[in-house]
């Protein structure tokens, strides 16, 4: 389990503050983040606010129809408490369950994004797959764009949420499919990465 928000011990700027400074960090501290951290950041992109019913899970970010098709995977390289590992995210628990320990993921994460070397200089990276069929029984031909918008959104909040406890991100969508979804474990087709953003101290 994640430290819930009852425990959080941080203090967030302001939205309009966060929103005004929001940009593009492609340089961070060599600090680590704390799990609090992690956990604010986590849950600013796809936590749960609240549930309806089985089927209908509202969460921190807006999805078509409610479908919320991605998993969100976090590698970490440098985060309190947590040993460097590839990790996926359980929004009804707040918690993360270790997915792969792969030798040198740092270095094969930038790889995979075609050399962009600050992915491996961050603390960590996010790294969210699209599950599409959450989406296709609904909006059938149109998933394709809704999924796309609803990633917007999650990586919107990662900005916004980073900016305000003083760590930066960059989205990325500049990387090699296969290689990403094979680090991961994923098949490329039922569960493919749509997108990443690495996020540390700024
Ligand atoms: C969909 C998308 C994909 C992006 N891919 C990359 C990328 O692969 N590498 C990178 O360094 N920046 C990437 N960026 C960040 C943009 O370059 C950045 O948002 C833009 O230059 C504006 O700068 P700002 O975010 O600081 O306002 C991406 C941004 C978006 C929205």
């Amino acid at each position: 389990m994640l430290p819930g928000r009852d425990e959080w011990q941080l203090s967030p700027c302001d939205l309009l503050t966060a929103i005004g400074m929001r940009e593009s960090h492609r340089r961070f501290l060599p600090s680590p983040l704390s799990l609090q951290e992690l956990s604010l950041l986590l849950w600013a992109t796809q936590g749960v606010r609240a549930v309806v019913h089985e089927a209908a899970v509202l969460r921190t970010v807006p999805s078509a129809g409610c479908r919320h098709p991605f998993e969100t995977y976090f590698a970490a390289f440098r985060v309190e408490g947590l040993a460097p590992a590839i990790y996926r995210y359980l929004p009804l628990d707040h918690a993360l369950i270790l997915e792969k320990d792969p030798e040198g993921l740092a270095v094969s994460l930038a790889v995979a994004a075609h050399g962009q070397r600050f992915v491996a200089e961050a603390a960590g990276c996010f790294i969210w797959t699209a599950i599409p069929r959450r989406t296709e029984w609904r909006y059938a031909e149109a998933s394709y764009k809704v999924i796309a918008l609803d990633a917007g959104h999650v990586c919107q909040n990662l900005y916004l949420a980073c900016e305000a406890i003083g760590a930066g991100t960059c989205a990325i969508a500049a990387y090699r499919q296969d290689l990403m979804d094979e680090l991961l474990g994923v098949d490329g087709d039922e569960e493919f990465t749509i997108y990443i953003a690495p996020v540390g101290k700024v």
